[in-house]
C-alpha cells in the first residue's frame, strides 16, 4: 500500500526516484509523485495515474532539478486520487515536503486544529496534516520536530520528508509501516521495500518501529524514538536485480509463474539432507513439538488458502488439531491460544498489517510463532520467535504465484518434519512424501514446458461471465487459489465451493453457458467428483476437468480436459496451482486487463 523513496547523494535525483517508483508501483498505483530540493525551495510535480504519467510531467526525470528528493506511487485511502491528493504534500509555507504511507487515524482532529490556527489545507488526505503540523510546530530542530509530530499522529507510518533548512538530508521514521534504508557509495535511500534500490546497493538496514534517520550522500545516522543516536546494523541481500526486472516477459506475473521451479527447489533442496528435513533455526524437536496440541495457521488472501492446503496436509500425517484462520478475522475473534498453540503466520511481503497483527495478538496471548515469510528482515519475519524464509526471490506481480507455492511447500516441510518428530507417519510414507516434495520443481517445470492447451482453453472461455471452481478435500483448497487469482486479475465472477455443498443452494446459478472447473486429483474422491460434474452438465453448464493421469477418465464426457504430471495426491495442490495460474493469466490476457496491477489492489497490504 503505496511506496515511498528517497535520494541523497550526487546524481540527479529525479531520474532515481523515478525508477525507484517503477519498481515500487506494485505496492500502489492511482497517482505518484516526487519533491526535490532545488537550492532553497522544493520543486513538486504530482500527477493522477500511473508512473508513467509521472514519467511525461516530469519530462522523464529532467526535472525536477537537485540532487535530494523523495518520491511516491499511492493507492488512495483517503481521499480520492487526483493531482491534489498525490503526494508529496508540501507545507503551507513551503518549507517541508513529505511522502506517507500509512493512515494516520486521528487527521481529522489534527487537521481541525491545524485549520483553527489558519492552516490552509491543499486537499483531502490524511497524510497531509504530517506536513502542515510540522511547519506548526517547527522550533528550529527539524529532527525535534519530527520526533514531536510523531508523538501526535495516532495510526501506521512510513514517513520520508525533505525539508529547505537542510538541503542536504532526508528524514526518515516508521511505525507499523515498512520502510528500509539503502548504503550506497556516496549516496543512500530510503525506501519501501528494498526493489526499489537494489540497482544501486545490496546493502541495507531495517528501521526499526518509532526510529528515526537522517541520511546524506556520506552519512546515516539513525535514532531511537527518543532522539538518541542507536548503532544499527547492515545486511546483505543477495537478490538480484534481474530479479526484480520482467527480463524479456510481457508481465511480473508470467515470469514469476515461470520462476516457480527454481523458487520451490530454494525453499525445499537446502531443507532436504538425505532423508532429513532441517527448518534453519526452527525449534522443532521431540521436546518441544509434542507440548504442543494444536497449530493455528494465520494468514490473508492467498497465504490464507496456502494454510487451508497445509491445514489438511499438517492434521492427516502430525495427527494434531490445526485450525487455519484469516488474519483479519483472527485478531477480533478472542482466540483460544496459549503456550500449547503453535502459531504458523504465512505472508510473503512479510508486511500484510492484520497479519502481523495476528502474529503481536499469538505471541501475547503465549503462542510459539513461526512465520513463512519470504521478504528477509520484513516486520513479520523480525517478530516471530522462529521465520522460515521461502527464497521465493522478490514477486512483483499483484497477484502471487510464487509466494503461494513456496509457501505450500514450507508448510510441507513443517508437517512432515512435526509428523516424524511425532511419530504419526511411518518411515515409509515419510520417505515417499519427501521424495514427492523433492520432486515438486521438476514437476512444475513439465507443465510449463506446454501450457498451450491451457492458454486455448483460457482463451476460449476468456468471454465468460461466470465460472465456478468446485473440489473436494485438497482441491476444494486448490479451488480457492484458483478462484480468486482469475477475479483479481480477470475481473470475472469466479467462486470456489467444495464440490459437495454444490447442490445445497449454489447449483441454482448454474445455467448453460456457466463456466465449472473441476478439480479431480484426489483419486480416492474421483467416484464422488463424477458424480458432482455429472449434476454440473445436467443443468446444461460447461466442465473443464483438471485430472491427473490416474483420475482422468473423470473427463471423458466433460468439454474439456487438462492433465496434470503425475504425483502423490497430497502434494498435487502445488501442481494444480500452477494450471490454474496460467488459466487466469491467459484469461486476463485476452481481456486485455493491466495484469500485473489489477484495479483497486496493491501488493503489500500495510493497512488494517
Ligand atoms: C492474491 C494475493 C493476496 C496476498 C495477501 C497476503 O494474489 O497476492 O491475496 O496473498 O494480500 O499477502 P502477504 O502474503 O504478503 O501477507
Amino acid at each position: 500500500m503505496c511506496g515511498i523513496i528517497g535520494y541523497a547523494g550526487g546524481k540527479q535525483a529525479a531520474p532515481v526516484i523515478l525508477k525507484g517508483l517503477e519498481r515500487l508501483e506494485y505496492r500502489g498505483y492511482d497517482s505518484s509523485g516526487i519533491a526535490v530540493i532545488d537550492g532553497e525551495r522544493i520543486d513538486v510535480i504530482k500527477t493522477c495515474g500511473k508512473i508513467k504519467a509521472l514519467y511525461a510531467k516530469t519530462d522523464c526525470g529532467a526535472k525536477p532539478n537537485g540532487t535530494v528528493g523523495i518520491g511516491h506511487t499511492r493507492w488512495a485511502t483517503h481521499g480520492v486520487p487526483s493531482d491534489v491528493n498525490s503526494h508529496p504534500h508540501t507545507s503551507q509555507d513551503g518549507r517541508f515536503s513529505i511522502v506517507h504511507n500509512g493512515i494516520i487515524e486521528n487527521f481529522a482532529e489534527l487537521k481541525a486544529e491545524l485549520t483553527a490556527h489558519g492552516i490552509k489545507f491543499a486537499g483531502d488526505t490524511d497524510s497531509e496534516v504530517i506536513a502542515q503540523l510540522m511547519q506548526y510546530l517547527y522550533d528550529g530542530d527539524v529532527l525535534g520536530t519530527l520526533r514531536l509530530v510523531t508523538e501526535r499522529l495516532i495510526g501506521s507510518y512510513a514517513i520520508g520528508m525533505i525539508c529547505t533548512e537542510t538541503p542536504d538530508v532526508v528524514y526518515a521514521v516508521r511505525k507499523d509501516n515498512p520502510l528500509v534504508i539503502g548504503l550506497g557509495k556516496n549516496e543512500n535511500f530510503i525506501a519501501s521495500d528494498i526493489a526499489a534500490a537494489l540497482e544501486y546497493t545490496h546493502d541495507f538496514v531495517q528501521l526499526g518501529e518509532s526510529e528515526f534517520a537522517k541520511l546524506t550522500a556520506h552519512a546515516v545516522t539513525f535514532y531511537d524514538v527518543n532522539g538518541t543516536p542507536v548503532e544499527k546494523t547492515p545486511y546483505r541481500v543477495d537478490w538480484d536485480i534481474s530479479q526484480a526486472e520482467k527480463s524479456g516477459y510481457p508481465h511480473f506475473m508470467l515470469k514469476e509463474i515461470y520462476e516457480q521451479p527454481r523458487a520451490l527447489t530454494e525453499t525445499v533442496r537446502p531443507r532436504i539432507r538425505g532423508n532429513e528435513i532441517t527448518l534453519d533455526r526452527i525449534a522443532l524437536d521431540a521436546k518441544n513439538a509434542n507440548t504442543f496440541d494444536k497449530i493455528d495457521i494465520i494468514g490473508c488472501g492467498s497465504a490464507y488458502h496456502a494454510g487451508i492446503v497445509g491445514k489438511a496436509f499438517m492434521e492427516k500425517y502430525c495427527r494434531i488439531r490445526v485450525n487455519c484462520m484469516l488474519a483479519s478475522e483472527y485478531i477480533y475473534s478472542d482466540p483460544i491460544t496459549d503456550n500449547r498453540t503453535l502459531t504458523i503466520i504465512i505472508s510473503q511481503s512479510g508486511e500484510t498489517a492484520d497479519t502481523l497483527a495476528a502474529l503481536r495478538l499469538a505471541k501475547k496471548l503465549g503462542s510459539h510463532t513461526v512465520a513463512i515469510v519470504n521478504v528477509m528482515e520484513s516486520a513479520i519475519a523480525r517478530e516471530a520467535d522462529d521465520v522460515l524464509y521461502t527464497h521465493a526471490g522478490p514477486e512483483i506481480a499483484v497477484a502471487t504465484t510464487k509466494g503461494y507455492t513456496t509457501q505450500v511447500a514450507a508448510l510441507y516441510l513443517i508437517g512432515l518434519k512435526i509428523a516424524k518428530i511425532k511419530h504419526t507417519v511411518s518411515d515409509a510414507r515419510y520417505n515417499e512424501l519427501l521424495s514427492e516434495i523433492e520432486k515438486l520443481p521438476n514437476k512444475v517445470q513439465t507443465i510449463l514446458d506446454d501450457i498451450s492447451q491451457i492458454k486455448d482453453y483460457a482463451e476460449k472461455y476468456a468471454e465468460h461471465k461466470c465460472v465456478f471452481f468446485i473440489g473436494r478435500g485438497t482441491d476444494y483448497a486448490a479451488s480457492l487459489e484458483g478462484a480468486l487469482k482469475l477475479k483479481e486479475i480477470s475481473y470475472i465472477h469466479a467462486e470456489a465451493y467444495a464440490a459437495g455443498e454444490l447442490k445445497h443452494g449454489t447449483i441454482s446459478l448454474i445455467e448453460k453457458g456457466t463456466i465449472t472447473l473441476a478439480l479431480v486429483t484426489q483419486s480416492a474422491l474421483q467416484p464422488k467428483m463424477l458424480s458432482n460434474i455429472k449434476a454440473v452438465q445436467s443443468r446444461e453448464g460447461t466442465v473443464l476437468c483438471v485430472a491427473t493421469p490416474k483420475t482422468k477418465d473423470v473427463g471423458s464426457d466433460a468439454d474439456g480436459l487438462l492433465v496434470i504430471p503425475d504425483g502423490d495426491d497430497d502434494v498435487t495442490p502445488v501442481l494444480t496451482a500452477v494450471v490454474l495460474q496460467i488459466f487466469a493469466y491467459y484469461v486476463a490476457a485476452k481481456r486485455g486487463c493491466d495484469i500485473d496491477k489489477p484495479r483497486n489492489l496493491a501488493k503489500s497490504v500495510t493497512v488494517e
